[in-house]
């Protein structure tokens, strides 16, 4: 296949080390640099384009994949406010995307776990429930993607929780601040060159049940993101990685 990488970043780079090792070839490479060059008609020798740029790029990104009618993979988090007229191009379009708010095949079993967990615990109202994800300093946007689409699948499930108290730390020893019955808090905690982990915790005098997904390294969100690139070449419409897993 021949891929463009819109964003040629940590991600972008893992992404390219496997693709190539897989025998794709990277023929176009979008950064902060040469973004202004970058046209639709950049693309046309391109069967497929991948998107881990940044949250403020994406969107026009995405859109001039679209022109140029060529399918992505958007793992870029944080444009979310813009993605029911994302999602609308491209049905009414026929174009072609793939999006995630996490590629790692991991974190997708993950997701399931949760969904089940929060079935369970919406028959109890014994336990109180939050999300702690830990991010590298660099990070651009909070809470992460992946702590917004646990929150969506907690919320969905227990209704006392109607929305997210967002908490940025970049010491985690900062005294707790309170929440209200009504808020699902999901602490950011921002150290290190931590890759990712994200814990969501139930607890109640008595005990915690917590479940906990931290990833080794960026090799699992750049593997799925290759697998969506090759899955979504010759399909028409918007998915996400449930569809690919069929998880
Ligand atoms: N969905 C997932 O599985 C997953 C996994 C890891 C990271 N992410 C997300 O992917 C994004 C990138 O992550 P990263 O760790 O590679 O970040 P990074 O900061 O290392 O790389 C982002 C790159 O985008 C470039 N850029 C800036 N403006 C651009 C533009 N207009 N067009 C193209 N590129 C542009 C920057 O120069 C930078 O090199 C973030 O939003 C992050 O949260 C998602």
């Amino acid at each position: 296949m021949k891929i463009a990488l819109l964003g040629y970043g940590k991600m972008g780079k893992a992404i390219e080390k496997i693709a190539e090792a897989k025998g794709h070839e990277i023929v176009y490479r979008v950064d902060m640099d040469n973004s202004f060059d970058f046209m639709p008609v950049s693309l046309q020798n391109v069967d497929v384009a991948i998107d881990f740029s940044m949250p403020t790029s994406a969107v026009d990104n995405i859109n001039k994949c679209f022109d140029a009618g060529v399918p992505i993979v958007v793992g870029t988090t944080g444009w979310y406010e813009h993605f029911d007229g994302i999602k609308q191009r491209c049905i009414d379009e026929k174009q072609s995307m793939v999006y995630s708010t996490n590629f790692s095949i991991g974190v997708n079993i993950f997701y399931k776990i949760n969904k089940i967990l929060a079935e369970i615990m919406a028959k109890t109202d014994d336990y109180d429930v939050m999300i702690e994800e830990i991010h590298h300093t660099q990070k651009k946007d909070h809470p992460s993607g992946t702590a917004l689409s646990l929150a969506k699948q907690i919320m969905s499930e227990i209704s006392s929780k109607e929305k997210i108290k967002d908490r940025l730390l970049f010491d985690r020893n900062q005294p707790a601040q309170s929440t209200k019955p009504n808020e699902l808090l999901i602490e950011s905690i921002r150290e290190g060159d931590v890759t990712g982990v994200h814990t969501v915790r139930y607890e109640n005098v008595i005990d915690t049940i917590e479940i906990t997904h931290a990833a080794k390294s960026r090799y699992g969100f750049a593997r799925g993101a290759l697998l969506a690139a090759e899955w979504i070449v010759g399909k028409e419409g918007i998915y996400t990685m449930e569809d690919i897993l069929e998880i």
